[in-house]
């Protein structure tokens, strides 16, 4: 019998349903993201990063009691070894800054106490490990890049916030934390994206947290999925720099068959959810910072897109005037989604491995006829 259920595998996976799990539903007509059952929307206005990620790690929402004691155990693990510091210091100035994440993510397996462990309660914690370390790595590089003093994390401070004042060497403004806040739970879950998938798969191996995490880094960095944020600012920055007018710019790009990054989705054939968060964030700091330039381009933009290629904005594109408007680089725009997916990542691999299988699929194959007359080499 034939160990093939599946011929002709449609390109790129589109529409293949390969696994089950209970993290993140999708209805990409309707636009609708829900972790574990609760509407993102409900999520984006009423709850806090450390409490999704509870819900994403435990599978329900924290009381007050569970989500203080989640609090303080990710709070409690905000140290990096000093040699991923040295690490850091050493790295050429030229690379970019996912391939600095994605190395030293890897690195840190080094240092896991329990890094030879690959149970449940041992991936749980390293779930929370390295979520804290990861928004310390991309905070400590930055200043290090910059040639200034690293930033020693405040315990008390919330996810968020932290990360700003390690990042920024101050602690932020209400506004800036819940505006990271809201941005990192938006990013941290989304079913089976590329990244998220790419974890499952090293992780389904047997291999470990740590490997898989560093496939789903690199998987994210790619401009047709994390790395679209990166793109989506460069071109706002173009557009203000030679002063061209917004949907003039786009228009180029489409008479030169290009895609416009932060528009178009595997899954949503609507409104991504997320964007509609991302859109007001972007519109309302860029009110009260006095700059609302970077919000305009964008409405242009998506205004014309979604007239003319009835393309709509994804979660990518207004989060890129979103970060700049909070004071970010724009390398860090991926990283900053890794600092917010590595709770959804780490779901997924405690997922897989609770009821593990190799994930190892077909190939269609389409080369030359089998069998090929062989001919040796000082024949051919
Ligand atoms: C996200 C994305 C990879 C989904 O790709 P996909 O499901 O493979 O869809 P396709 O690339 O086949 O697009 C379908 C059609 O819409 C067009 N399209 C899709 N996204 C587009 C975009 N951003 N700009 C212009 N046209 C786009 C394609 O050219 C294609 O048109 P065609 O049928 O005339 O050839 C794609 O929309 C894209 O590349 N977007 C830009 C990158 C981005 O923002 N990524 C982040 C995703 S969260």
């Amino acid at each position: 019998m034939s160990t093939v259920t599946s011929l002709h595998a449609p390109k790129g996976l589109e529409g293949v349903v390969a696994t089950t799990s209970s993290i993140c539903y999708i209805d990409g007509d309707q636009g609708v993201l829900a972790y574990r059952g609760y509407d993102i929307h409900e999520l984006a206005d009423h709850s806090t990063f450390e409490e999704v990620c509870y819900l994403l790690w435990f599978g329900r929402l924290p009381n007050a009691d569970e989500l203080k004691q989640l609090k303080q155990r990710m709070a409690e693990e905000r140290k990096l070894d000093a040699s991923i510091i040295y690490r850091l210091q050493l790295v050429p100035k030229h690379v970019p800054a996912m391939d600095v994440l994605r190395t030293l993510v890897s690195t840190l397996s080094y240092y896991d106490p329990e890094n030879t462990k690959n149970d449940h309660d041992a991936n749980v914690n390293k779930a929370i490990r390295l979520t804290s370390q990861i928004s310390m790595l991309v905070a400590d590089y930055d200043r290090i890049r910059k040639g200034k003093p690293t930033v020693e994390p405040d315990r008390s401070l919330s996810h968020a916030a932290n990360f700003l004042l390690m990042l920024n060497g101050k602690e932020p403004s209400e506004t800036a934390e819940r505006a990271l806040d809201i941005a990192l739970i938006l990013h941290a879950d989304h079913e089976l994206n590329a990244s998220t998938f790419a974890a499952r798969v090293t992780a389904a191996t047997l291999s470990d947290m740590h490997s898989a995490i560093t496939s789903a880094i690199g998987t994210l960095k790619g401009p047709l999925h994390g790395g679209a944020n990166e793109a989506v600012f460069k071109i706002l920055t173009e557009i203000d720099e030679s002063g061209a007018d917004p949907v003039e710019y786009v228009k180029g790009m489409l008479a030169q068959k290009k895609k416009v990054p932060g528009f178009g989705h595997r899954v949503y054939h609507t409104e991504d959810p997320r964007a509609t968060h991302l859109r007001r964030m972007s519109r309302d700091l860029g009110e009260s910072s006095g700059n609302p330039r970077w919000y305009n381009y964008s409405n242009k933009i998506e205004q014309f897109i979604k007239a003319d290629k009835k393309l709509n904005a994804n979660v990518d594109f207004y989060s890129a005037s979103t970060y700049h408007t909070l004071g970010i680089d724009v390398d860090l725009f991926t990283p900053i989604f890794a600092v917010s997916r590595v709770s959804g990542w780490t779901a997924h691999v405690i997922e897989q491995l609770d009821d593990n299988r190799l994930i190892r699929p077909r190939a269609d194959y389409v080369g030359a006829a089998y069998p090929q007359k062989y001919v040796s080499l000082e024949q051919r």
